[in-house]
C-alpha cells in the first residue's frame, strides 16, 4: 500500500517548512507506512504526554529543545501533567534542581506554541473536541475518554508522535481513525450497582484485565457522571490496552453488539479492591485527582476539609489542572483545603512527580494511581472512596 501525500505534506517532508517539521513528518509517514495508511488526515487538537522531567530525563529534554529551535504547532495543543506544580512547587517539597529542569521542558513546549496547561483532563479545561472529530492525543485515560465518551477519533499516540501531529497538523489514517476498527468485540454484562467513583475504577480494572485489547461493549451501568467516566477510562486503559469502549445508553458511538458475553459481578469488583489493598500498607500519603480532579470534586473535598486538620505524618495532594485550581482559588475552595493542611496541586500528579522514596503508603480513590504508585514508586497502596480518603487524612 502506498501512502499518498498532498503537495504541502511532501514539502514538509522535504524540509521546506523547517527542520522540526521535517522530522515530525518523517515520524508521521513512518507510522503511516508501518500501519498501512493510505493518506494523512488533518487533526484539530493534540494532547502531548511525556512532560515530566522525571520521565523525560536529559535525553528527552534535548530532543524537545532541538524540535523547539524552529518547530511551531499548527493546531490547539495541550500538555499532560508535569512533575510539579509550576508555581507552588517549593512548598510541595520539590528540589530546586528538578524545578529548573522541569521549567526548561515546559519552556521548550511553550516556544513551540503549545498551551502549557499540564493536565490529563484537557477536555475539562477547553481542549474539547466534538463527536466525529479527528484528533491526536497521547494520554491513555484522555484517549479512552475522547474516543468513547465524546466520540472523537484518536489513536493512542506516543509523546513524539503527538508532538509530530502538533507540528504538522496531520496524522496517518489508521487504527481508530477508521470506523471499521471501532466496533465492540466483547460484551460485558455488569450485574452489580456502581455507586462511588472508585467502583468505576474497579470496573475498569476488571474489564481491562480480562479484555486486553478487545473493545468492550458494556451493559448494565444505569448512569454515570463525567467524573465516574474519567475514572473508568483511566482504569480500563491502564489495566487493559483499551483505547475505546462502548457503554450502552451512556456513550454515543455506534457499534454492533458482540455475541460473546462475559459477566461482571459484585464479587469481581470486591476482588479488584482486594488486589489493590496491601495489608501491610502504612498510609503517609493521600492523593485524589487521578485523572485530574474536576471543580465539582474539589468543591466536595473542600467542604469535607473545611475546619478540619490533616493529621501529623500525613501528606495530602489533590491534583488538578491550573485553570481549575484558579477557579478553586476564586471560589474559596483552595483556602479551605490548604488551611486544613492539604495541598491543591496543579499541573502534576502522584504518578509523574518525583516522589520515589518520600512516602511508603498511598491511599487514593484511583485504580490507575495504585498501579503507578506500586510500579514506579514502590509504595504500598489502599484504595477507598473519596470520602474515606479524606476521613483517613484527618483521622
Ligand atoms: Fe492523570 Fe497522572 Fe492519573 S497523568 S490519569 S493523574 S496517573
Amino acid at each position: 500500500m502506498v501512502l499518498e501525500l498532498t503537495s504541502e505534506e511532501r514539502e514538509m517532508l522535504e524540509g521546506k517548512h523547517g527542520k522540526a517539521t521535517r522530522k515530525a513528518m518523517e515520524i508521521i509517514t513512518a507510522l503511516g507506512e508501518i500501519y498501512g495508511a493510505k493518506r494523512l488526515i488533518p487533526v484539530s487538537s493534540v494532547q502531548i504526554a511525556g512532560v515530566s522531567y522525571d520521565n523525560l530525563g536529559e535525553a528527552g529534554l534535548e530532543y524537545l529543545s532541538e524540535m523547539a529551535e524552529d518547530g511551531q504547532t499548527r493546531v490547539l495543543t495541550t500538555l499532560n501533567p508535569a512533575g510539579m506544580d509550576m508555581v507552588e512547587w517549593k512548598k510541595h517539597g520539590i528540589s530546586e534542581e528538578f524545578a529548573e529542569n522541569q521549567q526548561r521542558v515546559v519552556d521548550a513546549f511553550e516556544k513551540m506554541g503549545v498551551v502549557t496547561t499540564c493536565t490529563c483532563t484537557p477536555y475539562l479545561i477547553g481542549n474539547l473536541p466534538h463527536f466525529g472529530e479527528h484528533i491526536a492525543w497521547a494520554e491513555s485515560s484522555a484517549v479512552c475518554f475522547a474516543n468513547s465518551v465524546i466520540g472523537a477519533y484518536t489513536n493512542r499516540e506516543g509523546g513524539p508522535s503527538a508532538l509530530a501531529a502538533a507540528l504538522t497538523g496531520v496524522t496517518a489514517e489508521y487504527g481508530l481513525h477508521l470506523n471499521e476498527n471501532r466496533f465492540a468485540q466483547v460484551r460485558y454484562e455488569v450485574q452489580t450497582e456502581l455507586k462511588e467513583t472508585n467502583d468505576f475504577g474497579f470496573l475498569g480494572q476488571v474489564i481491562g484485565n480480562r479484555t486486553g485489547k478487545a473493545i468492550p461493549y458494556i451493559v448494565g451501568v444505569k448512569k454515570a457522571t463525567t467524573e465516574q467516566l474519567k475514572s473508568f477510562s483511566a482504569s480500563v486503559a491502564t489495566y487493559g490496552g483499551v483505547a475505546i469502549f462502548h457503554m450502552e445508553g451512556i456513550t454515543p458511538n455506534r457499534t454492533t453488539i458482540p455475541d460473546k458475553t462475559e459477566v461482571v459481578t459484585e464479587e469481581d469488583l470486591k476482588q479488584a479492591q482486594i488486589e489493590l489493598d496491601d495489608e501491610e500498607a502504612v498510609i503517609d500519603f493521600i492523593s485524589i485527582g487521578c485523572p485530574h480532579a474536576s471543580i465539582k470534586e474539589i468543591a466536595e473535598i473542600a467542604s469535607m476539609l473545611k475546619g478540619r486538620k490533616v493529621s501529623d505524618g500525613k501528606t495530602v495532594w489533590i491534583t488538578t489542572a491550573k485553570p481549575t485550581k484558579d477557579l478553586a482559588i476564586k471560589m474559596g475552595y483552595y483556602d479551605q483545603i490548604e488551611q486544613a493542611g492539604a495541598y491543591l496541586v496543579a499541573d502534576a500528579c502522584c504518578a509523574v512527580a518525583p516522589l520515589k522514596g518520600r512516602f511508603t503508603g498511598l491511599m487514593t480513590d484511583s485504580a490507575k494511581a495504585c498501579f503507578y504508585a506500586r510500579g514506579k514508586n514502590k509504595f504500598k497502596t489502599e484504595i477507598r472512596t473519596m470520602k474515606d480518603c479524606i476521613r483517613e487524612a484527618v483521622s
